[in-house]
């Protein structure tokens, strides 16, 4: 317990990781090079959606910051010369189809090598490309004395601190006393179950895996909801009766995909399949196919609601509420509901938009519902956010009739005098 932690990337992971880890009695530094974040962390101004026993994120921070037990930084600098531990949260982002950057990581290493002592601990907890730890990051740490694990992590947004003591954490290192090293670390944060994984490379497919996974399911659901609507068939009924079998579990449809991991993680899959090995990973990319044109069928749709009710899209003010990648957050990276946004915009339509959660979100946000519903002659609900799910029923007494709504996220039960159309 006498060791220091410092956490580099101060992001949707890397805050909430810092904060855990200094309720559980280290002295942590933060680190992250973006001083609009260092700004933000220290004047308690942090939007990401997260809460521990009640309190915000960003008070929570605020008050750790004040009693000392997290210092911020934009750079690093150790407190001593004794071992430490170090954990990586930075991420690797797309460059296109086939190139990633690996700046971050690489940036990293080069803050962190030159400051390294025997027996340091680094966990990486990046979502990687499969062989990166071992291919890219082990060999610069070659002579250098510390131990080396990575520990990928699968907290779902708005939900990190209840996750990361109950989600199991699947662990890979360089030897037995860099997982015996890190094992031990976890154990005093964590009562979930530590998976030891027999290598870098598995622990990080598997990471990636379980991304591919839900990318892939969701878009099973999106298929599936589209041939419910043809059919004349309540999508939200016909889940609640396939999900009556015991294996059997069909994940609520969507406007599309959105965030940092889902989106990026075909890609990463990809980057691992040499051009050589003639292999493609079809189901997979047909997945990510169906989510990315979810936006272009939520405006197919809400053309034909318009036109069965007398309306013409290009004449249209739509209310598009919920800009979130998903319900209940306030990340609005790769955010379905943005790119919904730019279809209308492109289509000329008359936008308002309303999210709660979500700051500077887009140029037609406005800051109340009933504002935003005002005079719409449709409503595109594209993520739900608290409270919003009771303001949906009410919101017959702010439209005009015929009440427009396109549910993307399922989320709606019908109800009389709203005409109601699912994607
Ligand atoms: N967001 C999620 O729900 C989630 C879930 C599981 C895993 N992950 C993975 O965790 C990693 C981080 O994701 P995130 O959502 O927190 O990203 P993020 O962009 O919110 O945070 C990353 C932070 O790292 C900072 N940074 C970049 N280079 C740095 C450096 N050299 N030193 C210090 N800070 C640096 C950035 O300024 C940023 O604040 C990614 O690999 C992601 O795939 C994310």
């Amino acid at each position: 317990m006498n060791k220091n932690v410092y956490v580099l990337g101060l992001g949707h992971i890397g805050l909430p990781i810092a904060a855990w880890i200094a309720l559980a009695g280290y002295q942590v530094v933060g680190i992250d090079i973006d001083k609009n974040k260092i700004d933000d962390i220290l004047h308690n101004k942090v939007k990401i959606h997260e809460y521990f026993n009640g309190i915000h994120i960003s008070r929570l921070v605020y008050d750790l910051i004040g009693n000392q037990q997290i210092i911020i930084s934009d750079h690093i600098k150790r407190l001593d010369r004794e071992p430490a531990i170090f954990i990586i949260t930075v991420g690797i982002n797309p460059i296109n189809d086939s190139e990633h950057d690996l700046s971050s990581l690489q940036y990293s290493l080069d803050m962190l090598i030159p400051l390294l002592v025997k027996d340091d601990l680094i966990i990486f907890k990046t979502t990687m490309i499969p062989g990166t730890c071992e291919e890219y990051i082990a060999p610069q740490l070659i002579g250098k004395n510390v131990m080396l694990a990575y520990c990928p992590e699968t907290i779902a947004e708005t939900r990190a601190f209840i996750e990361l003591n109950k989600n199991p954490h699947i662990l890979a290192a360089a030897d037995n006393k860099s997982w015996q090293a890190a094992a031990d670390f976890y154990r005093s944060l964590s009562p979930a179950p530590i998976i030891a994984a027999s290598n870098f490379r598995i622990a990080e497919l598997a990471k990636v895996v379980q991304n591919v996974i839900r990318d892939v399911n969701v878009a099973l659901a999106n298929e599936l909801a589209e041939l419910a609507g043809m059919l004349n068939v309540d999508n939200q009924e016909l889940r609640e009766l396939v999900n009556t079998h015991p294996r059997v579990e069909l994940l609520r449809s969507g406007p599309g995909v959105g965030g940092y991991c889902l989106p990026n993680a075909l890609g990463y899959l990809q980057a691992t399949i040499k051009e050589t090995d003639k292999f493609k990973l079809a189901l997979s990319e047909l997945a990510r196919q169906i989510n990315l044109t979810r936006p272009d069928k939520v405006l197919e749709v809400l053309r034909r609601a318009l036109a069965e009710n007398g309306k013409q899209l290009e004449n249209a003010t739509v209310a598009v509420l919920g800009l979130a990648m998903k319900d209940y957050c306030a990340d609005t990276r790769l955010s379905p509901a943005l790119e919904i946004i730019r279809l209308l915009t492109e289509s000329g339509v008359r936008i308002k938009a309303y999210d709660p959660l979500v700051e500077d979100g887009c140029e037609y946000q406005v800051q109340s519902l009933p504002y935003c519903l005002d005079g719409a002659d449709a409503v595109i609900i594209c993520a739900l956010q608290e409270g919003m799910e009771k303001s949906l029923q009410e919101m017959a007494y702010y439209l005009s009739p015929p009440l427009i709504i396109i549910d993307t996220r399922d989320a709606i039960k019908t109800c009389e005098g709203v005409i109601l159309y699912r994607v």
